[in-house]
């Protein structure tokens, strides 16, 4: 039997290998062939597929083969329609997934025609729960016939190809790719379209401040999983969060009152943003202007920035950050809600005026009845 291991691959990584030997051997499976997407239907992909191949094939050095099939759909391609192609190629195949797809596996284009075509090879993730699992694979046996084998050796580590990204385009190392995927990405320029804003914010700031903000790019990526927003909100507003920290230079519209507070970073940044770095997405200006005073009925991208601001894994280092953290990668709204009140009880203790969209802020969220 010949396992297929489908993925965007975008970039491959380490993991993608390790799973792939281990799943081999565990099931006694001839070869995995590796199946890059092709237009998948949910994803936006950001290197195109002659590249992604080449990423493979530097990623694999012919340990596994690659099948370019899906480059050669037009349309939308779903595993319903590839599978049956690749069975006609290799004969006996097992289809690989993640734990996370299995549980998705109904949501799936015709979930009951794959289920007829091959089994499934399901490989759990981290955290996922192994009753869960199989509770969900005996039920798709009986709606659909569906053989599916649940590897009881292989663990898949939660390795994020989105923050692989986010490490190149800050120029960040990412140890979680090979070094010949590396020098694939680099001599091509993948995932650098925001090279541009990366550099000019690197070189407005210190480096222990420009450590900082590649951390707030991390975390707010990292939160932004379980929510889903555009990847160039988040990924901008944490950039430019505090492009204004270490310059005496103030932008036109900037508000009198933050003169010579702490808040006035956050005002400034968000003009500079506007005026020096052409943003005009709205949201993403004030993420950046309310990241430090909060306001009342904030936004998802603005809780997300002062969330990510605060519990930042590079510099951010206070007794009680790593709970917080556990907090805010689980929950946004609680664990802004937590960042905030500790800021706010930090402001109260230190004697520092409290900026009335703080207190506004703090009426909105945290006022009891
Ligand atoms: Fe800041
Ligand atoms: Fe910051």
């Amino acid at each position: 039997m010949i396992g297929i291991f489908g993925g965007a691959f975008d970039p491959p990584h380490k993991e993608h290998i390790r799973i792939a030997q281990a799943v081999k051997e565990e099931f006694s499976l001839e070869n995995v062939v590796f199946l890059p997407s092709g237009n998948a239907p949910h994803k936006c992909l950001q290197a195109p597929f002659s590249l992604r191949v080449k990423m493979l094939q530097s990623a694999l050095q012919g340990a596994f083969p690659i099948d370019q099939v899906e480059n050669t759909f037009t349309e939308k391609t779903y595993s319903y329609k590839v599978l049956p192609l690749l069975r006609e190629k290799y004969g006996d195949i097992a289809f690989l997934i993640g734990g996370d797809s299995l549980l998705a596996f109904e949501k799936w284009c015709h979930p009951e025609e794959i289920s007829k075509i091959c089994p499934l090879i399901v490989v759990p993730r981290g955290e996922d729960d192994l009753a869960r699992l199989s509770a969900a694979a005996e039920k798709y046996a009986r709606l659909w016939g569906a053989k599916i084998l649940i590897s009881q050796k292989v663990r898949g580590e939660a390795v994020s190809s989105t923050m692989i990204r986010a490490k190149c385009a800050l120029g960040m190392p990412a140890e979680e790719v090979a070094d010949e995927v590396m020098n694939v990405i680099k001599q091509n320029g993948l995932y650098s379209e925001y090279a541009d804003y990366v550099n000019r914010v690197k070189s407005m700031l210190r480096e222990t401040r420009w450590r900082h903000t590649c951390g707030v790019v991390l975390a707010g990526l990292k939160i932004n999983e379980k929510i889903g927003l555009p990847f160039e909100k988040v990924f901008l507003g944490c950039l430019l969060h505090d492009c204004m920290k270490h310059t005496d230079r103030i932008n036109d519209g900037v508000p009198q009152d933050t003169r010579g507070t702490k808040v006035l970073h956050a005002f400034n940044g968000a003009e500079e943003a506007r005026l020096a770095f052409g943003i005009t997405d709205t949201e993403i200006l004030d993420a950046i202007r309310y990241h430090t005073t909060g306001r009342a009925n904030m936004t998802t991208l603005d809780k997300l920035v002062y969330t990510a601001d605060m519990v930042e894994e590079l510099t951010r280092d206070f007794p009680g950050v790593e709970e917080l953290r556990a907090v805010a990668y689980e929950d946004l709204d609680k664990g802004f809600l937590l960042c905030f009140e500790k800021c706010y009880e930090s402001l109260l203790e230190r004697g520092i005026p409290i900026y009335y969209l703080t207190l506004d802020c703090y009426n909105c969220y945290c006022k009891k009845e």
